[in-house]
């Protein structure tokens, strides 16, 4: 099948599931990533595509399939990284947390950094690359999880230590790193409640245990808070990606907690998505 009609078939089981903005979108991640194909050409100029591949992409999407998991390839901060349903897509507003990171400490102090619930090891890898100087390490409970991290760690030339860990299990946080001087994590936050809300692509194919917490949407903000308060160094910073319908509820839960400094910040989005404070 030629590129051009191939291109315009795909448009058309995009459309069935997405706006057309978005649909476009999936069509030239699908080009772009997938096929190496950087320009949809004219007729005249046209290679061609075997129809059985173009078939199998076409089912994926109206599979409502993230197009990311069909690329295998997601983009995060300045980094690519592999993913598969294993992990959770990492989403541009959990850039912002990176970003704050980068600005916000010096690459010279030898900081020890833990990431909490790494998933496809995006925050922690992208801290890594950008500051030398540090250690970075990372957890998560799911071994699949921790295994796309790895990849994506060795993909991008960092040396991480990953952690298989249970953080809602006390008994076992002293399997992670003590003396952190930042504990970061974008944990999972949405209630079950939410689930009637969601779209198929996240709800049929992102992890369940990267999405939701039960039985309340804080439980591991408030676990999280109880480890930092033990391993933090004084001063240390505790940072989290954030619900943005929670920010309140958050930020006096970890007031209480006894930090200082607590902050909220807005995403680009305009949403509450990032809390800070210091131990
Ligand atoms: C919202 S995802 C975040 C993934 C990644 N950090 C990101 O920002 O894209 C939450 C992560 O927490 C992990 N997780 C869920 N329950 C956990 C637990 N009890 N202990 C540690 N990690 C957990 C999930 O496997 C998932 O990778």
């Amino acid at each position: 099948m030629l590129i051009c009609d191939a291109a315009a078939s795909l448009l058309k089981s995009a459309e069935k599931l997405y706006d057309s903005k978005e649909a476009e979108r999936i069509v030239m991640i699908i080009f772009n990533d997938l096929f190496q194909i950087y320009q949809i050409k004219s007729k005249q100029e046209d290679s061609r595509l075997s129809p059985l591949v173009l078939n199998t992409i076409k089912q994926r999407i109206e599979n409502h399939e993230p197009v990311q998991y069909i690329t295998e390839l997601a983009y995060f901060y300045k980094s690519s990284f592999f993913v598969n349903p294993h992990v959770l897509i990492p989403r541009p507003e959990t850039e912002e947390l990176v970003d704050y990171i980068i600005q916000n400490f010096d690459n010279n102090s030898n900081l020890k950094v833990l990431d909490i619930g790494t998933g496809s090891g995006c925050i922690a890898i992208s801290i890594q690359l950008l500051k030398d100087k540090w250690k970075v390490m990372a957890s998560d409970v799911s071994k699949e999880a921790l295994e796309v991290a790895r990849y994506n760690a060795e993909h991008n030339q960092v040396d991480i230590e990953f952690v298989c860990n249970d953080i809602l299990d006390e008994n076992a946080w002293n399997e992670l790193p003590k003396k952190l001087d930042i504990i970061v994590s974008n944990p999972p936050y949405i209630p079950f409640e939410e689930k009637k809300h969601m779209s198929l692509n996240v709800l049929n194919w992102e992890p369940e245990l990267a999405l939701f917490a039960e039985p309340n949407s804080l439980l591991f903000y408030d676990k999280i808070a109880d480890f930092a308060w033990l391993y933090l160094n004084q001063n240390g910073s505790l940072i989290f990606e954030i619900n943005e319908f929670q920010a309140e509820a958050t930020y006096s839960l970890i007031k209480e907690k006894g930090f200082s400094s607590v902050e909220i910040l807005k995403d680009i989005f305009g949403k509450y998505r990032m809390l800070m404070a210091k131990k």
